[in-house]
């Protein structure tokens, strides 16, 4: 199984990796972690450098420094003087000196209290390291726990405080790992608003590069997660670890090089805005970090994490469901609609094949537009005709499924929920408010609050026949006060967390039968932390097929595509003006879950047409993208004009390959395939073309586009 305890080592077995931990007289250091080791036989003698101006504890001997040692805790204040995983004060200052005092190896995982924890399986085991800091009573548990299946460890820390007096927790990283020197790469996903999760990589120097929210929510300028690799690393070859976060708040990961070269890794809650008041007592749980391993590349790592995400953190019931095409009416009506014009709507998709109709924004209380409403969870039924479950049920009859918006943490300053209680917003007294798109953040951090959108939404969801649920949060959190005290108000962000969790864990086992789809102004929350609950999410507001290559391009390198929504919308395009033919809308849409958000019934009968096709080509696909295994043709970003992505499933190909600036010239590229049987015959559908595994890898696949902007093609194969 999973743990192996040999002498001073700790051994933790994943599929093909492991983390190795020697005991050194109490103190924990990382002897290995990466791929898989068996039997270690490194000594502590090839760890030990005397350095100048680094801290010994011990004072004949220079060689034992924790500013060079590599740890799994960095503790401040001893000699080490990167960055640290711990502080917490107590008595006059925040020194803790953690030793070893007992470990265990239980069978599963072990769940952190309150958070999203990976689901366990019957060949998961834990190792938990349980340190203790005498002096200031209080016990540290590392958790590290191996999935046999795959290459990944799971990992989080509790505080235990164990003393009569409380303390603070200024941080605590859920991991800390502190690799080989060696010349690394850092990779990211990062962006902006309807810019998420582009990938970035670049060469490590000395120096510490941080990726971080402060913003009450993951953000959609960086991605709770950071993948370390050779710098010769290549999508097939080289070896790279991704540490991820199932969290969707504030939350910090870097990477340190210091004078030495010595390389350091850390991910959990950012420090900002954070500090945690421990009781006597009790404990406090840091989010699960997830680690990922591959020695062979950068693609093995996407498919690795991308099975872990899919197998232990997406909702069971839908991981491996195909998921509904559906057509929503935002960029179709946006406020703007009657039910005969949302019928319209449902007739126009049914025809075409479409399986779900989302109704979005506007359906409830006075919201006519975005400046009010928000935490009147009450229908309109002047705008819907009549009660809900009317319109649903005409929706059903048309054999559409039917799917709602929300956005339950928000309150408008012009709602019945805002005149009832103003003290429910975040808010800091005596400050005024800061408003984003017009509203305010109610504090999950209150238990009534929770209470009442728990009992709202519920409220809802099983009065009405809902399949789908789109849950919004549209602005970031500012103004944080809430709190009687100083530390309270420390404390409220993640307590907004813990609250929002609770919230949505209620709701999605409640009713465990809805399709819940995560969204903040499209991908602005999209993070392994809501994954655990919501299993689809609205990748990103920018619906331009063009400009959604890289957006889908990075929100699928680490996270499964099957999580991931992607829509044909209006041309010319709402957010960018740009005008782009149907056909590659629909084959850029393909890439993820197809969805339609555009006004059907204004569209020509040629479009119809070909929408019309589409849905009926995705059906047939749609086991490729949703569960195949994704390779990257051709980065979107890399200056070349072009993007190509090839999914695999069973005996199933699909290439997707988009020109994104037209040329003067008939150019030709080469699209060499990737994870075929090299003897297999597959065949090109809708042509006699049959080409060997071997010739689409070797010699490739030659894709020539006439002149022409935004132009693409899709190849679907099938091994015959
Ligand atoms: C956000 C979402 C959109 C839409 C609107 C509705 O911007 O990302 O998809 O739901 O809210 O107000």
């Amino acid at each position: 199984m999973g743990i192996k305890i040999e002498g001073n080592l700790f051994y933790v077995h994943s599929k093909n990796m492991s983390l190795i931990i020697e005991n050194h007289e109490g103190d924990l250091l990382l002897r290995h972690i990466g791929g898989k080791i068996t039997a270690y036989h490194g000594s502590n003698a090839l760890f030990e450098k005397d350095h100048a101006f680094s801290g010994n504890p011990t004072p004949d001997d220079r060689t034992y420094s924790f500013d060079t040692q590599r740890q799994i805790l960095g503790v401040h204040g001893f000699g080490d003087f990167r960055q640290p995983s711990i502080s917490i004060s107590h008595d006059t200052n925040d020194l803790t000196q953690f030793k070893l005092k007992d470990y265990h190896v239980l069978s599963g995982a072990v769940e952190a209290a309150g958070l999203p924890n990976p689901y366990s399986t019957e060949n998961a085991e834990t190792l938990a390291l349980v340190l203790e800091d005498k002096l200031a009573g209080l016990e540290l548990t590392l958790y590290y726990t191996a999935y046999a299946e795959r290459s990944t460890i799971s990992s989080f820390a509790k505080i235990s405080n164990l003393s009569d007096k409380a303390v603070v927790i200024n941080r605590v990283l859920s991991t800390m790992l502190d690799v080989p020197a060696s010349d690394y790469d850092v990779v990211t996903l990062q962006g902006a608003y309807a810019r998420e999760k582009t990938v970035r990589r670049h060469k490590l120097e000395q120096g510490i590069f941080t990726v971080t929210s402060n913003r009450g929510a993951s953000g959609h300028a960086h991605t709770p997660a950071m993948v370390l690799c050779d710098h010769t690393a290549t999508e097939d070859a080289g070896q790279a670890l991704a540490l991820q976060l199932l969290y969707s708040g504030n939350f910090q990961a870097f990477v340190q090089k210091n004078q030495l070269n010595e390389v350091r890794l850390g991910i959990g809650i950012n420090d900002d805005n954070f500090a945690w008041e421990l009781s006597a007592g009790d404990s406090f749980d840091t989010p699960v970090a997830i680690m990922t391993y591959s020695a062979k590349g950068l693609t093995h790592l996407t498919h690795e994490s991308q099975l872990f995400v899919q197998e232990h953190i997406m909702p069971k019931q839908f991981a491996h469901v195909e998921r509904p095409i559906l057509i929503n009416n935002w960029e179709a009506t946006y406020f703007d609609f009657k039910k005969e014009k949302l019928l319209d709507l449902a007739n126009e998709a049914s025809k075409l094949g479409i399986e779900l109709f989302v109704l979005d924004d506007g359906w409830f209380g006075n919201r006519f537009d975005d400046n009010r409403a928000l935490g009147d969870w009450v229908v309109n039924e002047e705008k819907l005709g009549g009660p809900l479950n009317d319109l649903i049920a005409e929706v059903h009859a048309k054999g559409l499924k039917f799917g709602l918006w929300f956005e339950p943490e928000m309150i408008s300053v012009d709602s019945d929920l805002y005149r009832a209680h103003p003290d429910w917003a975040i808010q800091a007294e005596g400050r005024g408010h800061t408003y984003s798109r017009n509203q305010l953040v109610l504090n999950l951090a209150n238990p009534d609050v929770v209470a009442y959108i728990k009992a709202a939404i519920d409220k809802i969801l099983t009065e009405n026949a809902i399949d789908y649920v789109k849950w919004d949060y549209n602005r970031n959190i500012t103004n944080i006060g809430n709190g009687d005290t100083y530390l309270a108000t420390q404390m409220q962000s993640h307590a907004y967390m813990l609250g929002l969790y609770d919230l949505v864990s209620y709701l999605t086992e409640k009713h465990s039968n809805i399709l819940f789809e995560s969204c903040s102004g499209g991908g602005g929350r999209n993070d392994l932390g809501m994954m655990r609950y919501f299993p689809q999410v609205w990748a990103s507001d920018n619906t331009d097929a063009i400009s959604r290559l890289p957006i889908q391009y990075g929100s699928s390198y680490l996270y499964p595509t099957i999580s991931m929504g992607a829509h044909v919308s209006a041309s010319p395009n709402h957010q960018m003006g740009r005008t782009t033919p149907i056909e590659t809308r629909g084959n850029v849409a393909m890439m993820g879950n197809l969805g339609y958000e555009l006004d059907l019934t204004s569209l020509p009968e040629s479009d119809k047409e070909v929408i019309a096709a589409q849905v009926a080509h995705y059906k047939d696909i749609r086991p490729v993208v949703q569960f195949g295994k994704q390779y990257r043709l051709i980065n979107p970003e890399q200056g070349s004009n072009e993007a190509a992505v090839q999914f695999v499933h069973e005996d199933k190909v699909v290439v997707t390959y988009v020109r994104t600036l037209s040329t003067i010239e008939t150019i030709e590229t080469t699209l060499k395939l990737k994870g075929l049987e090299e003897e297999a015959l597959y065949c090109l559908q809708g042509t006699d073309q049959v080409y060997s595994g071997a010739e689409l890898m070797y010699a490739g696949l030659t894709a020539i586009l006439p002149q022409g902007d935004y132009l693409s093609k899709q190849y679907y194969f099938v091994k015959q």
